[in-house]
């Protein structure tokens, strides 16, 4: 990525660093018992995801940006790392002022972490987009699961940054992408496919409640991630990028 698409990401987080989206106060906060027990589990295992001092991703970003000589790629990423902490304590409130309990840990966010201590930014990257096209669909579904007026507006505050993170990520590794061989192209293509069919399944397995009382089946949900998958990282031949990373 060229140093002036770099510097447009880096004034985007640096302005949301400045004016962090917000959930207006005084919003309607009703939620029902039956809501209550539909999202808690989930909302808390969504909210423990959000949760990441970054330690791996600002270190593999390091070592990336002195390759490359890209050094503000670290400070997006530190600004993004605050960004998705600032998600955690909005979801944290928002339960804690509903009386739900925090998770600690739990044993998806584990194997997600694990993941992505395994190799350099770009696995790192790949893992981590896969996480960010579930969380849009995932708080898509909350917002319709439920009549809360403050959760449906901070559900679509998360979107709003998660569109973004996903818009920078996948911009990141097209042009990763673009740099490699056709085969290992395929090869990246086929591996990360698989993984997002492979998580789709088990988020499906494991927030199924919400996600059909926002009216999806176990194929629509698969369908939607796969989708996801395609408008980010198979844009039409025309918007790929040259090979410009240095
Ligand atoms: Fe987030
Ligand atoms: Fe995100």
């Amino acid at each position: 990525m060229s140093p002036d698409e770099l510097r447009i990401w880096l004034n985007h987080f640096e302005h949301h660093a400045q004016h962090p989206r917000s959930v207006p106060s005084g919003l309607a906060d009703v939620l029902t018992p039956e809501e209550r027990r539909l999202i808690a589990r989930s909302i808390a295992t969504f909210q423990l995801g959000e949760q990441s001092e970054g330690v791996t991703l600002l270190q593999a970003a390091e070592r990336f940006a002195r390759r490359r000589q890209l050094s503000s790629l670290v400070q997006i990423l530190q600004l993004f790392v605050r960004e998705e902490q600032r998600h955690a304590a909005l979801l944290r409130e928002f339960m804690e002022d509903h009386g739900m309990a925090l998770k600690r840990r739990d044993w998806t966010d584990g194997v997600f972490r694990r993941l992505r201590r395994l190799a350099g930014l770009e696995l790192y990257l790949y893992v981590l987009i896969t996480a960010e096209f579930i969380g849009i669909l995932y708080y898509r579904a909350l917002e319709a699961a439920t009549d809360c007026q403050r959760l449906k507006v901070l559900c679509r505050t998360l979107v709003c940054d998660e569109l973004a993170h996903v818009g920078f990520e996948s911009q990141v590794l097209l042009e990763l992408r673009a740099a490699r061989a056709p085969a290992v192209r395929a090869l990246l293509r086929l591996g990360h496919r698989a993984f997002l069919i492979a998580t789709a399944g088990v988020v499906w397995l494991t927030h199924r409640a919400v996600l059909r009382r926002a009216g999806y089946g176990a194929r629509s949900f698969l369908r939607a991630c796969l989708a996801q998958y395609a408008f980010h990282l198979e844009p039409a031949p025309a918007a790929l990028p040259s090979a410009s990373v240095p």
